[in-house]
């Protein structure tokens, strides 16, 4: 196995869904919910990947966990080809990369009891089940639910506790690669912090890396190392936080930036605004896609794509025109 490099290595990957038919059975064509992203995440790295509602985040995330098939493109995750792999090898390789969402408690068993619910995932591996009680519960502990609460089922838990156990069943198979979308958003504020900072806990005490999916700008710049911005299926702006938030060079990342709430404990409602419609991305506009609401776009910006371009150390922008 590889320990140089980068774990996560995504190149021209793209996917398509078929639009829906109509009501006379005719399909409108196809949504290009991504296209042609390429990036890296590098070993005990946090990624975030931001933009508005709609723009692919989720399904960008569900096709590195090989969750859904991709259009074309690559992803490899420790050297290998994980678009490629097929049956067993696939199947032995499931593990080590996992999903936490929005409301990893709405997905739970309610008649399951929350130690059974963590442990699923290793009697699905065919572990043995004397380690497997003992895991289930040092990582019950490690996310913050004690010893004595785990024979309880989920209703008896809060929406913050039945996160916690979602982390802890994310976590039971020693995955290395975790795709948190948007994990903190189901949750009263109050509480989003405690949460975000167990993730940021685990990741140290277990090594994960983390592509990390958020609308939230203020928990984006306390959690991830590297930021990349989306917009209507392709990455604009991929570079370092504090860069990034202090530098921003695309005219969508500056919008971004700019309706991002002031006040500190302010959860940011869902989605940032920007000015304008966002275009469908069923017949997304040419050229530059953002071209229809940017407020410095030319006559180019219509006719030619530009591509994702270094712009400084670490620092990439797909603009013709950056700032
Ligand atoms: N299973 C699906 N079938 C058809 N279209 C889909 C499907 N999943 C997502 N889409 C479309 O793909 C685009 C991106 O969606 P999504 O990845 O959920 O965005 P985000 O997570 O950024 O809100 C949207 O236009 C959405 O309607
Ligand atoms: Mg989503």
């Amino acid at each position: 196995m590889a320990d140089a490099g980068p774990l996560i290595e995504v190149r021209n990957l793209k996917k398509n869904f078929p639009g829906a038919a109509n009501a006379w059975g005719k399909s409108s064509g196809v949504v290009q919910a991504v296209s042609d992203v390429s990036f890296d995440i590098g070993r005990g790295e946090t990624l975030a990947l931001v933009g508005e509602s709609g723009c692919g985040k989720s399904t960008l995330g569900r096709l590195m966990l090989r969750l859904i098939e991709s259009t074309s493109g690559t992803v490899s995750f420790d050297g290998r080809d994980l678009t490629a792999m097929t049956g067993e090898t696939l199947r032995r390789a499931r593990p080590s990369f996992q999903l936490i969402f929005q409301d990893s408690g709405s997905a739970f068993n309610p008649r399951m009891r929350i130690s059974d619910i963590v442990e699923e995932p290793l009697r699905i591996m065919g572990r043995p089940a004397a380690e497997r009680k003992d895991r289930v519960l040092s990582l019950l502990q490690s996310v913050g639910i004690d010893r004595n609460m785990v024979d309880r089922f989920p209703h008896e838990f809060s929406g913050g506790q039945r996160q916690r156990i979602g982390i802890a069943r994310a976590l039971v198979s020693d995955p290395k690669f975790i795709v948190c979308d948007e994990p903190v958003s189901a949750l009263d504020v109050s509480i989003q912090g405690q949460v975000v900072n167990l993730l940021m806990d685990l990741q140290r005490d277990f090594g994960l890396t983390y592509l990390f999916v958020s609308h939230d700008l203020r928990v984006v710049r306390h959690v991830s190392d590297r930021v990349a911005v989306m917009y209507l299926g392709g990455i604009v702006e991929l570079g370092p936080v504090g860069e990034l938030y202090d530098h921003p060079r695309h005219p969508y990342t500056r919008a971004l930036l700019a309706a991002m709430p002031r006040k500190r404990r302010e959860a940011q409602a869902e989605p940032a605004f920007v000015g304008g419609e966002i275009p469908s991305a069923r017949n997304p506009p040419s050229g530059c896609r953002f071209h229809t609401r940017c407020p410095i776009a030319q006559q180019v910006c219509s006719q030619q794509r530009p591509v994702l371009e270094p712009a400084g150390a670490e620092h990439q922008v797909a603009c013709h025109f950056p700032g």
